[in-house]
């Protein structure tokens, strides 16, 4: 364990002063009530309105971000102080997107641009397959799918689950001759990336290609271990272990956004990235936009105890946001340890999930307007589109405010304006504004993109990025670790040898059910009838 980079490592506890100031000003803030509070931040109109707010809760949080020292774990974050304890690393992603960044990243970055630029002007590869997964495939997935949204010259397929299906999917109907194999992998020994490049290589070898390697490509920071899989040295890109897999679109992991949209994509989103560091690291904390959502989504989660935030992007491109933010925020704020060790008292991270609006509308709303929990909303929406139908955007926008107007004010029996039967004063009418009405008090973010252009996407993912490093801080925990998942991978590797080879099975090693499916799996496995 490294030591500490900032003075506060350990959790805030219930009974702390400063604390208990900071729930009792949010218990009194109004839920129904908003005033308005847009803060602009590189580019975006983050609203905030709709959270709890008084000058009251402002003064407690001040205080609050006071004893946890956000200003000095936001300065070790970007002097590359090993902010991530538990694996003695720095969390330097913000360097990547600089507009001049250090010499080793520079060169990089220029490789990846000539390689891409060389592959244009030949017009090389009509096809690209793209095997990684986690960090090292929602950000290149993302960025095609917000870009590449009215057609690109090479298609793209992403392949991520070691499900068979996935890989013999993503080659199906593809010509060898003209695909490139992306091998994205900050370790390259994730298992399912490993299984899926073996099966796109030997794919590749059954191309009778006169140099099968020449269609690979590799992407990570354990270069070795590229190397010795066979990948030429030239086709290797690089990164570095203080970039965390969930952060890592900023790095040589954008190559095949760049083959597939364009490298100046990847450019527009370092630069709205980068204004976005720029205001985090300047704005007072009160005007600072990352600070404020990360404020609310402590209040929702461990004071209002909200387990759970839906994520709801007004625009179809943005679809693959959602598992994005999944990775970035639960990975990161999944934990149940302080930075010290010690057991944290509060809840911390919530579940986050969500869909496009408006198909969420008819798929969840429900549970979100009247459910007995409700979760708060992340609405995002862009004011301008860009296609030619003027109305389908006013729709929508229309459909994106009208939601969260109506989960912030409800409807009470009382107040239903309308139909004779809403405001009957019988008792069959009584009843039926009671199933009617709607609670109210939720809490959301209103989160407006002039358009969907690469700098407004950088400083949005930026944007996330802050609000959960400001999060873990008033948590004490660190957000740039995932052993959960790391003890999950172990116990995977004993599963398969125990499947695979009788021998390595140890009954009790597992619960009574887990054995039982082990030993009828092992059959089916082993090719035998079970
Ligand atoms: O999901 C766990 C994880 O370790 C992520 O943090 C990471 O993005 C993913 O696996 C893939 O890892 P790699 O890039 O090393 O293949």
């Amino acid at each position: 364990m490294t030591r500490m980079p900032w003075p506060n490592a350990t959790p805030p506890v219930p009974t702390d002063p400063v604390w208990q100031e900071f729930v009792t000003a949010a218990h009194q803030a109004d839920s129904h009530a908003a005033s308005l509070r847009v803060i602009d931040a590189a580019g975006l109109h983050v609203d905030v309105s709709a959270q709890r707010q008084s000058a009251e809760l402002d003064r407690a949080a001040e205080q609050l971000l006071t004893q946890r020292h956000l200003a000095a774990a936001r300065e070790a974050l970007f002097d590359g102080e090993l902010v991530n304890v538990s694996e003695g690393r720095a969390a330097q992603h913000s360097v990547l997107r600089e507009a001049a960044p250090p010499a080793e990243v520079a060169m990089e970055r220029e490789r990846v641009r000539a390689f891409v630029q060389y592959a244009d002007t030949e017009r090389r590869w009509r096809n690209i397959v793209h095997v990684g997964i986690g960090g090292s495939d929602w950000g290149p997935r993302l960025a095609v799918a917000a870009f590449g949204n009215t057609g690109r010259w090479r298609t793209i397929r992403f392949v991520s689950n070691v499900d068979g299906h996935a890989i013999e999917g993503g080659l199906a109907g593809l010509d060898p001759r003209d695909t490139l194999v992306v091998v994205s992998s900050k370790s390259f020994t994730t298992t399912e990336t490993m299984l899926n490049a073996e099966r796109a290589l030997n794919w590749l070898r059954a191309g009778e290609l006169p140099e099968p390697w020449q269609h690979v490509v590799a992407i990570t920071a354990n270069p070795e271990r590229a190397r010795a899989w066979g990948v030429p040295e030239s086709q290797i890109f690089r990164f570095w272990d203080w970039v965390g897999g969930r952060y890592s679109i900023w790095s040589s992991i954008g190559l095949p956004v760049a083959l597939s949209v364009g490298s100046e994509v990847l450019a527009g989103m370092w630069a709205g990235a980068t204004e976005m560091d720029r205001h985090f690291k300047t704005a007072a904390f009160e005007r600072n936009a990352p600070v404020q959502m990360a404020l609310a989504g402590v209040i929702n989660r461990s004071v209002l105890n909200y387990g759970s935030r839906a994520v709801v992007p007004y625009d179809t491109r943005l679809f693959h946001l959602v598992p994005y933010l999944q990775q970035l925020e639960m990975e990161s704020l999944g934990k149940s340890v302080g930075l010290d060790g010690s057991p944290v008292t509060l809840p911390t991270g919530p579940v986050v999930w969500g869909m496009p609006g408006t198909d969420a509308q008819h798929t969840f709303f429900q549970w979100l307007h009247q459910g007995s929990d409700g979760a708060p909303v992340d609405f995002i929406v862009c004011r301008h589109a860009d296609h030619r139908w003027p109305q389908h955007h006013q729709l929508l926008l229309a459909n994106c405010l009208a939601q969260r107007a109506a989960l912030l004010r409800g409807r009470s029996p009382q107040h239903m304006p309308g139909s004779a039967a809403e405001t009957a004063s019988d008792a069959h009418g009584a009843k039926l504004a009671a199933h009617r009405a709607t609670q109210g008090g939720r809490p959301s973010t209103l989160i407006v993109l002039p358009r969907l252009t690469p700098h407004a996407l950088g400083a949005l993912l930026a944007l996330y990025e802050h609000k959960v490093f400001v999060e873990s801080v008033i948590w004490g925990i660190n957000p740039f670790d995932q052993w959960g998942v790391e003890y999950g991978k172990t116990v995977a590797d004993r599963v398969v040898a125990a499947l695979t080879d009788r021998a390595s099975y140890e009954a009790e090693d597992y619960d009574p059910s887990t054995g039982h499916w082990i030993e009828n799996f092992s059959r089916a496995v082993q090719g035998k009838r079970s």
